[in-house]
């Protein structure tokens, strides 16, 4: 799996280069990245990257040509380590769609992708025509650049790459995987047993597992009812939720509203 990111600011990659779960991965091999940026194929005395907008307004746009000869140097860079010459070219964007769990779940069995990461108002929109294949969003906000964005995926992505997290599973048991039936993740309790006068929950502690899954599976169905009835919706779509989970939503007055 190959990252190749082009960015202003490669050094803000660091973060997952060098620390914690993505930084193992790359040194077990699992994953590799590539920084590119657009100045260094720039041939003015200044390396212009932006200029500003036709039709006036505040702020300036990226030059297509330096991001589209950034894309070039990144697929031929590929082809020659023998990665997929037709990597997807995801565009930040918040006008794209938004990044999901499942859309990390494709990246993760896939070779990998090349990002790009807008600054100043956005990017020219030749260079979109031309070269960009998808355009992802984090969310409804504007941040500064799409460097946040792109280490966002990247992290998403590569903590799924198997061998990447030391406990196998702990990927499976997170948020939104199917394991959970898409829903949201129970709470989590560690030592002391009581901490300021709060005890952890007496299933956890009873050693039963049939008993500790159950609690935990009310929990993660307990929260997800409140906080995204949308995702209890989905996995009833899907026949995930068995009838003692029904059970469980309906005895609380939890179980959404069909409309
Ligand atoms: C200041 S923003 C440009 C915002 C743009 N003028 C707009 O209103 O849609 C600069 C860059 O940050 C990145 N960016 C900002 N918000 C983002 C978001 N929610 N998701 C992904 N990328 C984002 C994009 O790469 C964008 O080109």
């Amino acid at each position: 799996m190959r990252f190749d990111i082009v960015t202003l600011f490669p050094e803000i990659f660091d973060a997952v280069t060098r620390h914690g779960v993505t930084a193992r991965a790359c040194q077990r091999g699992l994953w590799q990245m590539h920084a590119w940026n657009p100045r260094e194929v720039t041939t003015d005395a200044h390396r212009t990257v932006d200029d500003r907008p036709y039709g006036g307004g505040p702020g300036m746009v990226m030059l297509a040509d330096p991001l589209i000869k950034s894309v070039q140097r990144a697929r031929a860079a590929r082809a020659e380590a023998g990665a997929l010459q037709a990597a997807p070219v995801i565009l930040l964007s918040p006008t794209g769609r938004r990044f999901e769990q499942s859309m990390a779940r494709d990246l993760a069995s896939s070779e990998g992708a090349i990002l790009i990461c807008g600054r100043y108002e956005g990017v020219d929109q030749r260079f979109i025509d031309a070269c960009v294949t998808d355009e992802w969003s984090l969310g409804d906000f504007v941040l500064s650049g799409g460097e946040i964005g792109a280490l966002a995926i990247v992290d998403a992505t590569v903590r799924l790459l198997p061998g990447a997290l030391n406990h196998g599973q702990s990927a499976v048991q997170d948020s939104f995987d199917a394991a959970l039936s898409g829903m949201l993740d129970c709470p989590h309790y560690t030592r002391p047993e009581v901490y300021e006068g709060q005890a952890v929950p007496a299933p956890l502690l009873s050693g039963h597992h049939a008993q500790i899954a159950r609690w935990r599976r009310e929990q993660s169905l307990r929260i997800t009812a409140q906080r995204r009835p949308d995702l209890i919706a989905a996995a009833r779509a899907a026949g995930t939720l068995s009838a003692q989970d029904e059970r469980f939503l309906a005895e609380r007055g939890l179980a959404p509203t069909e409309d």
